[in-house]
């Protein structure tokens, strides 16, 4: 990995470069505030005395144990650290039980239906429905440490079979609905899954998502690993059932809604989650039992200041790590109120968010810039035809937000009454890592501000110096922290150099560039390697290339990210084939079979936006594919790059009409 280089990121967001407003919280919003600058400072100074004692009290004061812990942090097996190593406790006990004796009849999800009827399910009711449902998995053969798959849709047994796992210490990896049969197969098959979890069909957006018929194809691709298929029949559709499949509600029919929680260790897995990287297949991000809640539900605690009446509504799937730790886990360890819907933000128009955010009167609401950008383009003028009043803070996650979509969600969406949380973190960090806290620090529009208080974040050049103010380096976590990724499912050497790269001296490394202003606040600028943000998902340019290539008409294939209004990057292809250069409608005929082949070998959010054919790649002499040519032709760029290593500059000319 190189440690500083200017990526097509860097140059794309040239314009937060220039960005210098300041927004402090407004005396509104301090009056009510837990959290303000001298708590905030407070944190930092004991965090930085002592971060072990510091995590610890934490965790002591924030997670229920069944056996406390003795000993924070242990670093003996660096990189595979360890958090609170010798305790017990178990995730979905803390995330339930405890809050029966004090808020049984809180409302714990709201969760509206693609067709906007809504259910209101307390806390003692999901207690129930995931007792219910752990009991059904029990009777399976279900126990800790097995690995269940779960391919739902975005409603409320997503979450109750995420919990109801948790609670039998079983280890669940939940796969994105979007993903194609080929993806999931690839993902049971790593994780050696012994059950998979689905619904006969979803919703989004009023249309039928065929999720049982993608398990079913999956499953045959999956070498017999799967003993068992549970189906949530989300409405009366027809379902073909075969001898491995049973229904949710023939499982859960004859159990009780007792079962006592299975105390694992600290270290336990919670979960795995795969993630795209530079290289190869997608990496299972292994996640711990205590650490990777103590940080779900410590940051959700700082970052969104929580209060007893909130209602948070984060619009993440819980296919993707934000729908983990802010839907899953940190909103109910907390005992938040919060809204789960199964739909799209367009659908039946663009206004179906503000709708929401009027009819359940949400306060917190947590959304990605995509969402943000989409929403301005479909109607800029909708948010003012909703009461809004109900909000208080905003949060944004998941790619880097442009300040104009910034001040629009400030003051469109806010009213400018309301800070907004922009959150920088990862699939591996677990939890936020920056992020404005919104009583202590005032915003700038596109820059996450600050660590949260028990974090050691640094911007490195290469030397392993601390970067100048406004030079990019590279972004890096110098100790490890409780929510971090563990280890990658069953490839430990894996984690070690993708994470860990000696040229950084044991520091974990994130993969992304970024500059601090001269006030210290953080400027996220893009990924340092071949991973493309669109939409805020995460995909690796090699993987759309494998998927490609996979097909049986193409030769070569190279894939690179150009910036787009709305997604952030979109996916751009280069193509050669095997047979002659289409043009014209052969051409368009065959962009569109290329697209739809990467739909159905990884999922539709791979789809390439453009695809471009030649006849040959432009390499270097030495056989290396011109990634930085190819991304200034993908943007239509003027060619600066020094091309005088490429093989067969004639081919330029062809790309830029390609
Ligand atoms: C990558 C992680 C964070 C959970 C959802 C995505 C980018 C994430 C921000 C932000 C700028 C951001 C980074 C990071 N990213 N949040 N607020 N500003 N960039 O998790 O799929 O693991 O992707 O998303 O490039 O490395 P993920």
């Amino acid at each position: 990995m190189t440690a500083v280089s200017s990526t097509a990121n860097t140059e794309s967001h040239a314009s937060v470069l220039h960005e210098n407003r300041v927004f402090p919280p407004s005396a509104a919003y301090l009056a009510q505030t837990t959290l303000n600058a001298d708590t905030f400072a407070q944190l930092k100074r004991e965090a930085d005395l002592d971060l072990d004692a510091f995590w610890s009290h934490r965790a002591r004061e924030l997670l229920t144990w069944e056996k406390p812990f003795t000993q924070g942090l242990d670093e003996t097996q660096a990189p595979f650290y360890q958090w609170f190593a010798d305790g017990t406790l178990n995730v979905s006990f803390n995330c339930l039980d405890r809050h029966l004796g004090t808020q049984p009849d809180k409302v714990a999800l709201i969760a509206e239906a693609d067709d906007g009827s809504a259910e209101y399910i307390t806390y003692q009711t999901l207690y129930e429905r995931v007792c219910l449902f752990a009991n059904g998995l029990k009777s399976l053969g279900v126990v800790a440490g097995d690995r269940v798959i779960i391919y739902m849709p975005m409603v409320a047994n997503a979450v109750v079979a995420m919990q109801a796992c948790a609670r039998l210490g079983a280890i669940h990896s939940v796969v994105f609905g979007g993903f194609s049969s080929k993806s999931l197969a690839e993902r049971i098959i790593d994780a050696e899954a012994k059950v998979v979890i689905t619904a006969n069909i979803g919703y989004r957006g009023g249309k039928p998502i065929e999720l049982k018929k993608t398990v079913d194809e999956a499953v045959a691709q999956s070498n017999n690993l799967v003993e068992h298929v549970v189906v949530w029949a989300r409405d009366q559709t027809e379902t073909i059932m075969q001898a491995r499949d049973i229904w949710w509600h023939d499982l859960t029919a004859q159990q009780t809604t007792d079962c006592p929680p299975v105390w694992v260790s600290a270290e336990h897995p919670l979960f795995i989650l795969y993630t795209s990287g530079s290289t190869g297949k997608p990496k299972g991000v292994q996640h711990s039992s205590a650490g990777y809640l103590l940080g779900a539900l410590q940051s959700f605690k700082w970052t969104f200041d929580q209060q007893p009446n909130d209602v948070f509504w984060c619009t993440a799937d819980v296919g993707w790590i934000t729908g983990h730790s802010y839907v899953a886990y940190g909103p109910l360890a907390a005992g938040a109120t919060q809204v789960v819907f199964e739909g799209v933000p367009t659908f039946p128009d663009a206004s179906r968010f503000w709708q929401m955010i009027e009819k359940h009167k949400v306060s917190i609401f947590y959304t990605a810039p995509t969402a943000i950008r989409s929403l301005i383009k479909l109607g800029a003028d909708l948010p003012a035809k909703h009461d809004l009043s109900s909000l208080r803070l905003l949060g944004s996650v998941g790619e880097p937000i442009n300040p104009e979509a910034w001040i629009w969600y400030y003051n469109v969406v806010g009213g400018g009454r309301c800070p907004i949380v922009d959150t920088w973190w990862q699939t591996e960090t677990g939890s936020q890592m920056l992020t404005p806290l919104p009583g202590a620090v005032a915003t700038k529009p596109g820059s996450c501000a600050f660590p949260l208080p028990g974090l050691s974040i640094n911007i490195l050049d290469e030397a392993l110096h601390p970067t100048a103010p406004r030079e990019a380096g590279t972004l890096v976590i110098e100790r490890p922290f409780p929510s971090m990724v563990r280890t990658l499912w069953r490839d430990p050497e894996r984690f070690k150099t993708a994470y860990f790269p000696e040229e950084f001296g044991g520091r974990y490394v994130a993969g992304d560039s970024a500059m601090r202003d001269e006030d210290g606040y953080f400027w996220i600028l893009g990924r340092t390697d071949d991973v493309l943000n669109v939409s805020g998902h995460r995909l690796g340019t090699m993987e759309i290339e494998s998927a490609l290539v996979a097909n049986p008409l193409v030769a070569e294939a190279a894939v690179v990210g150009r910036p787009d209004e709305v997604t952030g990057e979109a996916v751009v292809a280069f193509v050669t084939l095997k047979g002659e250069r289409p043009t014209g409608d052969a051409a368009l005929e065959m962009i569109k079979t290329l697209k739809a082949f990467v739909g159905q070998e990884i999922g539709a959010i791979a789809r390439p936006a453009d695809i471009r054919f030649s006849d040959a790649l432009p390499k270097t002499r030495s056989g290396k594919i011109m990634r930085r040519l190819l991304r200034s032709i993908a943007r239509g760029d003027a060619i600066t790059q020094d091309i005088s290593t490429l093989e067969n500059p004639a081919i330029i000319k062809q790309l830029q009409e390609g």
